[in-house]
């Protein structure tokens, strides 16, 4: 019932290179085209460059057959029937969306264009650039029968991108006309149909072949829209319970109880409720900037979109005074990190709460001793070890001799550590939780003072005796 398609994917970061192999799980033909010659070379040799589940496999899998890499964007124009536009789109000094890479690829899609390709804006993009692509490929000589611009926003979260990308919660596909509707529906038809599931070896996610995901066609604008509102509602989630876990910190209540409370209203649902030092990462931070700045070009007040980033910058200097509640006095304390990634499961800092925070404490004169389990290399390039940071290469040796250890990222590995030992290692047992990974009851029977995000802070018996005969 699947054909299998052409596709190529003009880039090969995090939605590029996924989209890629997923496609070619799905039983497509993709070229991958980067113009960075190291890149390709890395890729076609078997290098997938990012730390994602599932990506090295898939790479193994399908390098050099059913996905090819290659830096000559006309000969994968001339062979594919669709073209994904997966290219960055970073923030620009204003706040909005730097477009260029984008006009670029489109630009030389027309210097080769012959047939009929449908043009799809995988990256995250305001809406309107699907006219603006038409109108470049118009003004390069393009007739306008010879392509279409739809929009096909893709949700994937970095760390759980392959399954993301096979086990969408829906697809969403803006077109304005049939023809390039049809060749989107026809390349998702595996995981529409739940084709893809029914295979042996197809990666196992939530869906099924009885319960596949949904397809919604909208129209090119409405998609692009959908993509920007939704990482921005999801934004607004979180600095919503970051401001709640404030209020929960000023009255002694429990944030976790609350978020808990609050999600199981199926109306609010329970995911993005977890306090923390704040959102990072590629999308986040640029994609409600990007949302606001569309809104203020349209002359629409969404000053909501700006209270959203202004509590979460807030969270961050928050949790430095938390550290300083804890520790009193901040100059030439020696601390222990434990994350720098902007999330679990991913090498990548880009925007990370974490790396912010580091940074704060640096300034403070505090003295680093940061472990990350995937993020570390990329850190170091970034933020070069020197007299007062220094990279260990695991959570016991960056809590040797601290006066306090910090959790900034939510690595599975950290919620799972020996508590004995790491309270024999740390020069005081004092732990400053910006991810909420631990039981305060349980820390303060291993004998730790627990600071966490919207909770009580909680100190061992001892230290509240301790401070209740110094009062
Ligand atoms: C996000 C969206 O979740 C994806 O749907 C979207 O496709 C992607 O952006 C994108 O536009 O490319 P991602 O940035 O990979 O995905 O990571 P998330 O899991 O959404 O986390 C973003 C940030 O929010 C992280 O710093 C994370 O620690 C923080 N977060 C997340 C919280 O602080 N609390 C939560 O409850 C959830």
């Amino acid at each position: 019932m699947s054909e299998n398609i052409k596709i190529a994917v003009v880039g090969s970061g995090y939605v590029g290179l996924v989209a890629a192999v997923c496609f070619a799980e799905m039983g497509h033909s993709v070229i991958c085209v980067d113009n960075d010659e190291r890149k390709v070379a890395a890729l076609q040799a078997g290098d997938s460059l990012i730390h994602e589940n599932y990506l090295p496999e898939l790479l193994e899998k399908y390098r050099n057959t059913s996905v090819r890499f290659m830096t000559d964007l006309a000969e994968a124009t001339r062979e594919c029937e669709a073209i994904f536009i997966a290219v960055g789109t970073p923030q620009s000094e204003a706040g909005d969306a730097d477009l260029s890479y984008v006009e670029a690829v489109a630009c030389e899609i027309a210097r080769s264009i012959t047939s009929y390709k449908v043009i799809v804006e995988k990256s995250t993009v305001p809406v309107y650039t699907n006219e603006w692509v038409t109108r470049s490929m118009e003004r390069n000589g393009v007739a306008r029968h010879l392509f279409d611009v739809v929009s096909n926003p893709e949700f994937l979260r970095e760390g759980t991108a392959v399954t993301d990308f096979l086990h969408p919660d829906r697809i969403v596909v803006g077109a304005d006309s049939e023809r390039a509707a049809a060749i989107l529906t026809r390349i998702y038809l595996p995981l529409t149909t739940g084709d893809y599931y029914n295979r042996s070896g197809a990666i196992v996610g939530f869906h099924n072949v009885n319960q596949p995901p949904p397809l919604l066609l909208t129209s090119t604008k409405s998609a692009e829209i959908i993509k920007h509102a939704s990482n921005a509602f999801l934004a607004m989630k979180i600095s919503f319970i970051n401001a709640v876990s404030n209020l929960c910190e000023a009255t002694n209540a429990n944030v976790e109880q609350v978020a808990r409370g609050m999600g199981l209203d199926s109306r609010i649902g329970p995911r993005f409720l977890r306090p923390g030092i704040g959102y990072g990462g590629s999308c986040f931070p640029k994609d409600v900037a990007a949302f606001r700045s569309v809104a203020e070009q349209l002359g629409i007040d969404f000053s909501l979109l700006t209270e959203v980033e202004k509590i979460n910058s807030q969270q961050k200097r928050r949790f430095l005074n938390k550290v300083r509640s804890a520790l009193w006095t901040l100059r030439g304390k020696r601390l222990g990190v434990l994350g720098l990634a902007f999330k679990g499961e991913t090498d990548d800092i880009r925007e990370s709460p974490a790396i912010d925070v580091v940074e704060m404490l640096l300034a403070e004169n505090c003295s680093i001793a940061a472990y990350d389990p995937a993020a570390a290399r990329r850190t170091k390039e970034e933020l070069p070890a020197g007299p007062n940071l220094c990279y260990v290469d695991d959570a016991y040796a960056a809590a040797k001799d601290a006066d306090a250890l910090l959790i900034l990222t939510d690595w599975a590995e950290f919620a799972n550590l020996d508590l004995n030992r790491l309270n024999q290692t740390l020069r005081y047992p004092i732990i400053i939780d910006g991810r909420n990974l631990y039981d305060p009851d349980i820390m303060v029977k291993h004998g730790f003072t627990y600071l966490s995000i919207g909770r009580a802070a909680a100190y061992p018996v001892r230290d509240v005796a301790s401070l209740s005969s110094a009062s």
